[in-house]
């Protein structure tokens, strides 16, 4: 039988397939070398211009997308001098109604991420007006059009994709040739705003966008998109059928578009998703047991029941030709599973553990649990937490923001009244003290959905969050020494936009990890994300790991990524999967309730209706439902973790 090949990771992934898209596409594996390679394509076509002597028009998109692209092109412009001189800029779109300085405003995006940064004209940029007077936005409109075309059109167009399909805010309808206008956003395009919004009343239900006919005048077109939310729709964009139920797929027929995707972004495309369909695999390890999952997901059978005919059937017949037969193959990968799956995530004490996914030494380990905000542990790996801690290792639980944002009003005033009338009943209250107490009291009365935070109320909030991580830490076992807030300072603006990673924050988790000296760390492994809070939290433990690489201890110190906020890992890329009972489950559901705030609907709950520990538990009784459909122990639920090899 030949040995697989062994896997390679190069920074592009090449395969030689044949092609189910219709629009040319360029997959990264990591979403800011994507973003970088964008930045670096506008920058050519602006020094170029510069050396013609000419000016050049781009179209700028917002949202979550484009933030790396500016943030690179905020760095050339520092670092290598380019100049915005001769850059004309067209905004794609603006909430309706939307005063420029309001947080949300896309005019205000636009100067806090790029425009303050470099040294563009301001006569130069073009953002669609959210303050327009309704009767006066037809007129506008034309005339925004007519800018873009007295500038001479535009030279390269930025868009990112929503999961309506929209691209600006061209939503499902939108007809081909459409102009710039008024229009009304869809439910999920409201629904997924909701982040930068307080509630979902606060969303706009319009908004001011470039047509989709505005968006085909372009010379060149970068669509992008990152993170595996968006992978559904950027299939139907790039290999379904031209429809104006998907406006991106409009795009199909522009002479010059370019599709940059990371891998999460392009993972439900034919040649990402089953590639055996696609045309020549090169037949890793890894993509032979994606197969053979796919294909017993395929024909809902066992996999140790595949036969022959399903794998001809179903185009996998180079498969069990170059690889064995289909016995000895389904055999391989179901042991391959069935390795995955153990009670022991600290390792096995005195258990040969050549086959197990973590060491059997030594028998009591130090373990670090990062939590990027205060519940991820226990929403995320509550389980397994609570394992490592009955197991007897030395476990420390890190909470690495301070979450503060996503504390309601309410419950912050409710905590102050009390401190107020507490103190009041039983202590000498000094005079600063009750006008602190009162100054707190009086702004959050008044407060609106617009004003920011104090930083006292700022203060209340991440401290009612930090009692309730230090409830659900007590609650899995642990004592106050081994409960650490890590108040990284990125996160700390008050806002849904936070501060880009410093060296103060990997800092902060590298002396941790310093004087822990641990033999495992858990963390949110959300490198789908390439923006939220989880990434960065990730980016700075790997900045650490960097920081540390010279320690003797650190060769030892296993990474064990779950995933956060929105998915699971596939199950052909679990390496270790944690199994509970029904009791075990109800217990960490018992420590998700310790995070009172986070109940009902928390600020910002993302587009879910699910309180989190619905979504945790349905999350791990499907991991556990998949297993069991694979053929391997049928359990009630399970927690997953992928190891990371640097
Ligand atoms: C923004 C815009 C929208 C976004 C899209 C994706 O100017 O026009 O089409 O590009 O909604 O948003 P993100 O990037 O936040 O996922």
């Amino acid at each position: 039988m030949p040995k697989p090949k062994e896997k390679t990771s190069p920074g592009y992934l090449k395969y030689e397939l044949k092609s189910f898209e219709k629009m040319p596409v360029k997959i990264w594996d990591d979403a800011i070398d994507a973003a970088r390679s964008v930045a670096r394509s506008i920058e050519l076509a602006i020094r170029q211009r510069q050396q013609d002597g000419e000016k050049i028009v781009l179209g700028l998109a917002t949202g979550s997308t484009p933030i790396k692209v500016y943030e690179e092109l905020v760095r050339m412009h520092k670092e290598d001098g380019l100049s915005f001189q001769n850059v004309v800029t067209f905004n794609l779109d603006e909430y309706y109604p939307m005063p420029r300085e309001a947080q949300q405003s896309y005019w205000r995006f636009m100067h806090e991420y790029l425009f303050d940064h470099v040294d563009i004209k301001s006569e130069n940029i073009h953002i669609p007006d959210g303050t327009v007077p309704m009767e006066k936005v037809a007129e506008y409109c034309e005339r925004y059009e007519k800018l873009i075309d007295l500038a001479g059109g535009i030279d390269i167009q930025l868009l990112g994709i929503g999961r309506t399909g929209h691209i600006g805010f061209n939503e499902p309808g939108a007809w081909e040739t459409s102009p710039t206008r008024m229009v009304r956003l869809d439910h999920l395009t409201r629904h997924d705003a909701i982040k930068d919004f307080q509630s979902e009343d606060d969303v706009p239900y319009r908004a001011i966008t470039m047509g989709v006919g505005s968006i085909f005048k372009a010379r060149t077109v970068y669509l992008m998109a990152w993170g595996s939310h968006k992978a559904e729709i950027v299939q139907q964009a790039v290999e379904g059928e031209i429809s104006n139920s998907v406006p991106a797929s409009f795009l199909q027929k522009h002479p010059n578009v370019k599709v940059v995707l990371d891998k999460s972004a392009a993972e439900e495309l034919t040649k990402m998703k089953s590639p055996w369909l696609a045309g020549i695999c090169n037949w890793t390890e890894d993509l032979i047991c994606k197969a053979v999952v796919w294909l017993s997901q395929q024909t809902g059978k066992a996999i140790l029941k595949l036969t022959d005919e399903d794998y001809n059937e179903h185009g996998l017949s180079e498969l069990i030709i170059e690889e064995a037969k289909p016995y000895e193959l389904n055999i391989r990968i179901f042991n391959r599973l069935q390795r995955t799956i153990t009670g022991w995530p600290g390792g096995k004490p005195h258990a040969d553990d050549t086959n197990r996914p973590e060491r059997a030494k030594p028998a009591k380990k130090r373990v670090i649990l990062f939590s990027p905000h205060p519940d991820d542990d226990v929403i995320s790996m509550g389980a397994t937490f609570q394992r490592l801690v009955d197991q007897g290792h030395e476990v420390h639980v890190a909470y690495q923001t301070s979450g503060n944002i996503a504390v309601h009003d309410w419950d912050a005033l409710r905590y102050a009244e009390f401190m107020l009338e507490f103190s009041e009943k039983y202590g000498e209250v000094s005079e600063a003290e009750r006008n602190l107490y009162q100054k707190v009291i009086r702004f959050l009365k008044k407060k609106d959905n617009s004003t920011e935070d104090i930083p006292e109320v700022r203060s209340i909030k991440g401290l009612i969050r930090r009692g309730e991580a230090r409830a659900g830490a007590r609650f899995t076992g642990l004592d106050d020494d081994h409960i650490h807030f890590l108040d990284m300072p990125f996160y700390e603006t008050g806002r849904t936009r936070k501060k880009p990673l410093g060296d103060e924050d990997i800092r902060i988790v590298a002396d941790l990890m310093e004087k822990v000296k641990p033999h495992q760390v858990y963390a949110a492994g959300d490198l789908a994300d390439p923006h939220g809070t989880h990434r960065v939290c990730l980016e700075a433990i790997f900045g650490a790991y960097k920081l540390l690489e010279k320690e003797s201890w650190i060769k030892d110190c296993w990474l064990w990524m779950y995933r956060g906020a929105w998915h699971e890992w596939a199950v052909h890329e679990i390496e270790m999967a944690v199994p509970m009972s029904p009791q075990q489950l109800r217990r960490k559901r018992q420590a998700i309730f310790m995070h009172q705030s986070q109940k009902d609907r928390p600020p910002f709950p993302g587009g879910d209706v699910r309180e989190f520990w619905q979504r945790a538990e349905d999350r791990n009784r499907e991991t556990a439902q998949t297993y069991s459909a694979l053929g391997l122990a049928e359990y009630e639920a399970m927690e997953a973790f992928v190891r990371w090899k640097g």
